[in-house]
């Protein structure tokens, strides 16, 4: 089976009965989070997550929306909300990172490349919206995932970014890959 039989689409709404189902497969108690957050980000203008359907049903999703780099999202934390702005401009400053929330596949369907497919056009899309960078938080023993996907460890200066990460407990690494 190759990438290309999976094309994504917008995350929906109708979809998050499906997510939640696919997310509770793939990850422990400490990492659930709720339909109410999720419902909240898609509404949220920033947000640009994706769904992969198999016969009907969500099997795999990426969680993603357009941020700034050294933020983190805590876990059940909104999207958005980015640094305030420099005196002088009008509004907050503009998104120059695309990041990747939360990701997962459906353990009957790992390994098949749905998490490529999700991944090839988010990373597309963000450079052709001009985003530099793509930044997560890898849990769950992924980092090695990542970083063989261009992604390195980026330690985080400001304090509360780092309390932020520390919401998803021991191990959590915040990592970083350039767009483009
Ligand atoms: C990580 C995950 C999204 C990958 O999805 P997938 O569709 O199986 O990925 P792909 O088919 O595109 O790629 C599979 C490759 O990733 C590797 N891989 C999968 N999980 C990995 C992990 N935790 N660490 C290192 N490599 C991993 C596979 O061994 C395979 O390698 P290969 O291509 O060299 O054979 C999926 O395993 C998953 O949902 N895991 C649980 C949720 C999770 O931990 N998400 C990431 C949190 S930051």
């Amino acid at each position: 089976m190759t990438a290309t039989r999976w094309t994504p689409r917008a995350l929906t709404a109708a979809d998050l009965p499906g997510l939640l189902a696919v997310q509770r497969a793939c990850y422990g108690e400490g990492f659930v989070e709720g339909a109410e957050v999720f419902a909240r980000r898609l509404a949220s203008p920033v947000n640009c997550s994706l769904v992969l359907e198999h016969a009907g049903e969500v099997c795999a999703y990426l969680a993603a929306y357009r941020s700034h780099l050294n933020k983190v999202t805590p876990l059940h934390g909104d999207f958005g909300g980015g640094p305030p702005a420099a005196p002088g401009s009008a509004g907050t400053a503009a998104p120059d990172t695309l990041y990747l929330h939360d990701m997962a596949v459906l353990p009957a369907l790992a390994g098949q490349g749905l998490a490529r497919a999700l991944l090839a056009p988010m990373w597309e899309r963000a450079r052709h919206e001009g985003l530099r960078h793509s930044a997560l938080v890898s849990v769950q023993g992924s980092q090695g995932y990542w970083e063989r996907h261009g992604y390195a460890m980026q330690p985080l200066a400001d304090a509360v970014q780092r309390e932020r990460l520390a919401t998803y407990g021991e191990g959590a690494v915040y990592m970083v890959r350039a767009i483009g």
